[in-house]
C-alpha cells in the first residue's frame, strides 16, 4: 500500500504553521509565533499578513525536512481555507493552491473550527479519541462554542458566544488589571494561589447554551474602580484572590453551559479545544466532572489545543479518505460556518 502524505498549511490568524502527516500520523509539526503584535495588546491584521508571507516558505520548508519528506512524495496539501483575518487566510490559501497546482496533487480545504475538534483524532501515545457522537467545547480568543460531533464532518453549533469570546473575558479582565497581552495565561498562574471566593461576580444570564461575555468585563471594569477609589492599592494587595474570583466565575459560567447541553443532548463525552482550554481551571472542572457526574472527558495535548497545522492535516486526511476534494477556484472564506 502507498502511504497517505499531506502537507497541511495553517494561516488563519498569527501563526504561520505547516505540518506533514503520513496515513494520518504527524510527522512534523511546526508553528512560527508572530511576536510583533505584543506591543500592540492584540493582532493588528496587516501585521499578520506581512508576517504570513515572510514566514510561509520557511515553515513548509523546515515541515517537510523535519518529515523527511520529499515534495514529490505528498499525496495533497490541506489549507485553512476559514474562519480568519481574511489577509492571513489569503496567504495560506494561495500558496496551498500554487503548490498542489505545480505537484498535480488534490487540493483539500479545511474548517479553522472543525479542525479544532478533529484534533483529538491525531494519534497520540496516551490520549484516547472521543467516539461519535460527543459535544466538544472550542474555546479561544475568538471563539467560544459548544458543538455536538455525529461524525468527522457532520457537526452542529448548538450554542456560542453572542459577544465577546471566552479567551476575551480573560484578556480584558487582565488588561484592567494592568497585566501585559495575551493575559489569559496570567491569570491562571495568580488564580492558582488565590482564593476563588473571595470576590462575587455575577454570572450573566443567557437562554438556552449560548453565551455572552461583555458584561462579565463590564462588572470586572466597574468592580476595580469602585474599588481602587477606595484603597489605590487595591489591585496589588489582592491580585491572587482577583484573578482566582475571576477565573472560577468564568469557568462556573462554561461549566454551567456544559453541564445544561449534556442534560438536553444525553451525551457525556466532553472534548475541549482552542487556547483556553490550556487554562489549569478549566481542566480541573473537566477532572471533577469525570468523579461527580460519570462525564468522560477529552483535553488534547498542549501544542493541538493553540493554532496548529497538525489539526489541519488531520482533518485533510479524512477528507481525503473521503475523496473530498476542492476545487482550484476556491477561495478563502473570513466567516466559514462549521
Ligand atoms: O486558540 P488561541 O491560541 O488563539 C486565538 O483564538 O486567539 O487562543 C488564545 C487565547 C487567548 O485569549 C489567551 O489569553 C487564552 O487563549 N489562554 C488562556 C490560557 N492560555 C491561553 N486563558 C486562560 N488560561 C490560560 N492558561
Amino acid at each position: 500500500d502507498h502511504l497517505i502524505n499531506i502537507l497541511a498549511i495553517e494561516s488563519s490568524c498569527d501563526d504561520t504553521a505547516a505540518a506533514v502527516l503520513s496515513n494520518g500520523k504527524i510527522l512534523s509539526n511546526i508553528v512560527a509565533t508572530q511576536e510583533v503584535h505584543k506591543q500592540y495588546g492584540g493582532v493588528v491584521p496587516e501585521l499578520a499578513s506581512r508576517a504570513h508571507q515572510q514566514n510561509i516558505v520557511p515553515v513548509i520548508h523546515q515541515a517537510l525536512e523535519m518529515a523527511n519528506i520529499d515534495k514529490k512524495d505528498l499525496s495533497a496539501i490541506a489549507f485553512t481555507r476559514g474562519p480568519g483575518l481574511m489577509g492571513s487566510l489569503l496567504v495560506g490559501t494561495s500558496f496551498a493552491k500554487s503548490l498542489a497546482m505545480g505537484l498535480e496533487i488534490p487540493l483539500i480545504e479545511v474548517n479553522h473550527m472543525q479542525a479544532h475538534i478533529l484534533a483529538h483524532f491525531i494519534e497520540e501515545e496516551g490520549f484516547d479519541k472521543p467516539e461519535f457522537p460527543f459535544l466538544a467545547m472550542t474555546i479561544s480568543g475568538g471563539h467560544t462554542q459548544i458543538v455536538k460531533v455525529s461524525d468527522y464532518f457532520d457537526m452542529e453549533v448548538i450554542g456560542e458566544t453572542l459577544d465577546d469570546a471566552v479567551g476575551e473575558a480573560f484578556d480584558k479582565s487582565a488588561k484592567i488589571l494592568g497585566l501585559p497581552y495575551p493575559g489569559g495565561p496570567l491569570i491562571d498562574k495568580y488564580a492558582r494561589e488565590g482564593d476563588p471566593k473571595a470576590f462575587q461576580f455575577t454570572k450573566p444570564k443567557v437562554d438556552d447554551l449560548n453565551f455572552s461575555f461583555s458584561g462579565f468585563k463590564t462588572a470586572v471594569l466597574y468592580f476595580i474602580q469602585k474599588k481602587t477609589k477606595e484603597d489605590p492599592e487595591f489591585v496589588e494587595k489582592n491580585l491572587k484572590d482577583i484573578c482566582a474570583s475571576i477565573q472560577y466565575t468564568i469557568i462556573g459560567i462554561l461549566m454551567d453551559k456544559m453541564k445544561k447541553a449534556v442534560k438536553k443532548t444525553g451525551i457525556i463525552q466532553v472534548a475541549i479545544g482552542g487556547g483556553v482550554s490550556a487554562n489549569s481551571g478549566i481542566r480541573q472542572a473537566l477532572v471533577d466532572a469525570e468523579k461527580k457526574w460519570g462525564w468522560k472527558c477529552f483535553i488534547p495535548k498542549f501544542e493541538y489545543t493553540t493554532d496548529n497545522a497538525a489539526m489541519i492535516g488531520i482533518a485533510g486526511y479524512h477528507k481525503y479518505l473521503q475523496k473530498d476534494f476542492a476545487d482550484f477556484s476556491v477561495t478563502a472564506q473570513s466567516r466559514y460556518k462549521i
